[in-house]
């Protein structure tokens, strides 16, 4: 039994650039706009204002440019590996590519942590955002349909309510679902109309709000520490860095849809750096003028966005950067979708799940049944789970993947340095040791508790692989 068997690159390349069962329709803009989709969500919305006032002080702005250093590294790895190697499986290909069969499913196993566990926190988020919204405009959902089960609600008269399920999470997530089956050019459609909204009500924000800026609010950058490695002061920036590490997760995604891309060798490394540069620029701007306007202090709410617009007299704007989150929210779950569906398809086709699931819809082109699969597992648990800390365990789940890309692309570099690469990673021996060394630098400073979650997800994996994979693998049966 061999586990550290390997797909070699050639026979992938000639896979990827034969294989015509899904639709290639996406263009550099829509790869772009997909990846712009995914990166910007709850992290820039309800982050920025929590880790200001408990972790960095104004100082978040450098927390936002550390994940963000952290983030470009990889996304350089991720360039060269998705050009390279242009398969749906993303991480999980390149893993099978150039450490083996294990630890490409590690990766796939780990993948599933950041999208279809992202996908879950961030349709709760939605829900929130929407129960919110429509109360604003005098619309009162039923409290019992808009929370997890379980969850005790204390109503406007003082009554108490248990919630049955998050109805507004499970809705966000089959329409998603029903979009992503019916096609990619429509899906791809529709995230650009949505990240043209969230992108003018993010620029309104910073154009609205800058003036307002009052540099004594900047004082003092980085508050000193409480004695709490998390409460300011360095160590607090650091932690503050990988809370607000959620924000930028996404631009990777972009590489799961490398096989519905027209080209992709050369179009990848556009849709994934070119989104995270985007995103980058408004997270430092927005970080900013939020702490320059009000004081950081009073940041600690679940919508700071809309309250430092508040503060500065805009508060007509309150409105539209709820409808601006809600917009923003559901691309990122389409994205989340689209990624973890395209894995697990890959991952069935490689005969590491049941094969019957990697099939493609004869009309939509569409990897439908692993589309609807994903979408009914992540409404289940929406509907009925509070995620409480899930985002940390989605942002572990990124960063080691993260940690494994950066690895590979130093691996194959190694072994096959011949390989003609349309994208090469700059001082690829620089960039590639400090993406997995920043990104093992954030997961050092997440809880203990995170980790610890991470291992009994691995040790469930681990169970999966050896009663199922290492058999059903095509590479373990014998060539005919
Ligand atoms: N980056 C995405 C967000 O912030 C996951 O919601």
């Amino acid at each position: 039994m061999n586990l550290f068997r390997r797909k070699t690159v050639t026979q992938l390349q000639a896979e990827a650039l034969t294989d015509q069962r899904l639709k290639r329709a996406l263009s550099a803009t829509n790869l772009t706009m997909l990846g712009i989709g995914a990166i910007i969500g709850t992290g820039i919305f309800v982050l920025t204002g929590t880790v200001a006032a408990q972790n960095a002080g104004p100082a978040v702005v450098l927390s936002f440019v550390l994940a963000g250093v952290a983030s470009i590294f990889a996304a350089l790895c991720y360039s060269e590996f998705a050009s390279l190697v242009p398969m749906a499986g993303s991480a999980y290909t390149y893993g099978y590519a150039t450490l083996g069969e294990l630890f490409a499913w590690i990766i796939g196993w780990d993948l599933i942590l950041e999208y279809a566990l992202g996908a879950v926190t961030v349709s709760i988020g939605w829900s929130g955002y929407v129960v919110s919204f429509l109360r604003d405009i005098g619309i009162h959902l039923p409290a019992e349909l808009s929370a997890a089960r379980g969850t005790l609600i204390t109503l406007a008269d003082g009554t108490q309510v248990t919630a049955m399920l998050n109805l507004p999470a499970v809705i966000i997530v089959a329409i998603v679902t029903t979009l992503l089956v019916v096609g990619i050019r429509e899906s791809a459609n529709v995230n650009n109309v949505i990240v043209f909204v969230k992108v003018a009500v993010v620029l309104l924000f910073i154009v609205g709000a800058a003036h307002a800026i009052n540099p004594a609010n900047w004082h003092p950058f980085i508050p000193p520490n409480t004695g709490i490695r998390e409460n300011f002061g360095w160590s607090g920036v650091v932690s503050g860095a990988g809370i607000v590490f959620f924000a930028y997760i996404g631009f990777d995604a972009v590489s799961t849809a490398a096989q519905e891309a027209k080209n992709p060798q050369h179009d990848m490394p556009i849709g994934i750096i070119g989104s995270l540069l985007v995103c980058t620029v408004l997270y430092i701007l927005v970080a900013g003028i939020a702490t320059g306007v009000m004081s950081y202090h009073d940041l600690d709410v679940p919508d700071p966005i809309a309250v430092a617009a508040d503060h500065v007299g805009l508060g007509w704007m309150s409105s539209l950067i709820k409808l601006g989150a809600i917009a923003g929210l559901s691309s990122v779950i389409l994205v989340m979708l689209l990624g973890q569906s395209r894995i697990f398809w890959t991952m069935a086709d490689d005969g590491l799940l049941p094969p019957f699931v990697s099939r493609v819809h004869p009309r939509f082109r569409t990897p439908w049944i692993t589309s609807i699969l994903t979408g009914i597992g992540v409404a289940i648990v929406s509907a009925l789970f509070t995620v409480r800390e899930a985002g940390s365990l989605v942002s572990i789940g990124t960063l080691l993947a993260f940690v494994i890309v950066s690895i590979g692309v130093l691996v194959l570099r190694i072994r096959e340095p011949e390989l003609p690469r349309t994208f090469k990673t700059p001082l690829v021996w620089i960039v590639a040791p400090l993406g997995a060394l920043s990104a093992l630098y954030l997961m050092w400073f997440l809880p203990w508790r995170t980790w610890e979650r991470l291992i009994i997800w691995f040790l469930i994996g681990m169970v999966i692989y050896f009663l199922y994979g290492v058999r059903r693998s095509k590479l373990a049966k014998p060539r005919v």
